[in-house]
């Protein structure tokens, strides 16, 4: 367990770099698994929740090398086809090694998921998906197992628009192959990402971006190299930290491409922002106004960044509303906001209401999940005073050099482990 002691009340200045997305990378790791040659994965942010993914690689035969441009993942040697033994229940994103296990060994074995600290996440849709296809699925306490030699059927209807199960059944199509149409996609920046590396690998795919994907792969997908894409939740995040202190500073890269929605409600909240090229600016911003989201999947406002919009909400004036969509426990950190100040109204599980503007105390919180840990944090910062963060290494699990990074824009923290 660590420990994260902050030194508020200061207002951040400079220019940050943005890593790699956590939620593209973790599904490049799985997509490797089907590749006939070593792939070198760049701009991969080095993360926990990537060690885990990569740990997993490694416990079913993979072999994983750091080189100078990034990491090279060589899945030749893979024979086992269960990871139900690995370190998988730390990662719910280990998810995603289903369909590319499943599509080469024709069979897979997972874990039976667990609720996790932001809500009860079930995996039916993904399992719904692959009955689809034809698979058998046979189960127990603990574990899944899937069987499927080859596609029955060649169309699958998600019933839900999932991130991840669009990811699963489109890495099990791209080594198959037959024509498999996927409908009622997520269409999230990270799985298109994910699709034009399966395409470079010599799958045919049409639709990318859009609900329905149709996808004929092949036997023989091979990649020399991926780039990772921008982590927009990390960018956006920043951006956040900036107008939230009361300082001002750039972001590099700041794909706002994939921000629309988020740069939207800053306009509205009276967030100054210039974006240009690749960057966007934060300027100093005064007067703060309050606004409306409500998470929605992509292109809607994203659920990764519900929780750093509070704090733009306590220092605007008047009532902001939240809701939260997707997670029954994604408003949990408001708790601990409230033991610094901020004045909440809960409406449910799942919409809250946040007046502004008050000045954040600085106490002593409890990080709960990987989004709220980052929003306590800056909290921290705003807050005059020290303020303590338990459970401070949740934040590890998806901001690379997080320490370093607000230390070089003037933060002063201190971690214990
Ligand atoms: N949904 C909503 N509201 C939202 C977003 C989604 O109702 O704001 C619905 C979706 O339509 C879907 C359901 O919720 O019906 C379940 O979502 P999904 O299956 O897409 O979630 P996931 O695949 O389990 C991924 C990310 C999460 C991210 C969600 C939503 C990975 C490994 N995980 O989860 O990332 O919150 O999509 O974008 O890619 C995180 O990075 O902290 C994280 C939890």
């Amino acid at each position: 367990m660590s420990i994260f002691k902050i030194n508020g009340g200061v207002q951040l200045r400079g220019e940050v770099k943005i890593s790699g997305a956590k939620n593209e990378a973790l599904k490049l790791i799985a997509f490797a698994v089907l590749l006939k040659k070593p792939v070198c994965i760049r701009n991969i942010p080095q993360i926990v929740d990537i060690e885990r993914q990569l740990e997993i690689f490694k416990c079913l035969g993979g072999k994983v090398k750091n080189i100078e441009s990034g990491i090279e993942l060589d899945a030749r040697s893979i024979e086992k086809f269960d990871i139900s033994k690995s370190t998988a229940n730390k990662l719910r994103a280990s998810l995603v090694y289903l369909g590319p296990l499943l599509s080469r060994f024709s069979q897979a074995v997972i874990l039976q998921p667990g609720g996790c600290q932001i809500g009860e996440r079930p995996i039916e849709t993904h399992i719904d998906a692959f009955r689809q296809l034809g698979a058998t699925i046979t189960e127990n306490k603990e574990k899944i197992i899937l069987k499927l030699d080859e596609p029955k059927h060649n169309k699958v209807i998600l019933c839900e628009q999932s991130v991840t199960a669009t990811e699963n059944i489109a890495m099990y199509a791209a080594a198959q192959e037959k024509e498999i149409i996927i409908e009622n996609c997520a269409t999230e920046p990270e799985i298109s990402a994910l699709l034009n590396e399966m395409v470079k690998s010599g799958a045919c795919i049409s639709g990318i971006g859009t609900r329905t994907l149709k996808i004929l792969g092949s036997k023989d997908l091979n990649l020399d190299s991926a780039d990772v894409i921008v982590d927009r939740i990390e960018a956006a995040t920043f951006a956040i930290a900036f107008a939230a202190t009361g300082g001002e500073g750039t972001v590099t890269p700041f794909p706002s491409e994939n921000l629309q929605s988020f740069v939207d409600v800053l306009k509205k909240c009276n967030v100054k922002i210039e974006i240009s090229g690749n960057s966007a600016k934060v300027l100093k911003s005064e007067d703060l106004k309050p606004f409306s989201i409500s998470t929605l999947p992509y292109p809607g406002f994203p659920t990764d960044l519900q929780s750093p919009m509070s704090l733009l909400a306590s220092r605007a004036k008047g009532v902001s509303h939240i809701e939260e969509t997707m997670y029954e426990n994604r408003l949990g950190y408001l708790k601990e906001l409230q033991k610094m100040g901020l004045n909440v109204e809960f409406h449910g599980l799942h919409r809250a209401d946040v007046a502004g503007p008050v000045h954040l105390r600085s106490t002593t919180i409890h990080s709960l999940d990987l989004r709220s840990g980052i929003t306590l944090l800056i909290a921290g910062l705003m807050a005059d005073g020290e303020t303590t963060i338990e459970d401070a290494q949740i934040i590890d699990r998806g901001y690379e050099n997080i320490e370093d990074k607000l230390a070089r824009l003037g933060a002063k923290i201190k971690r214990i482990s």
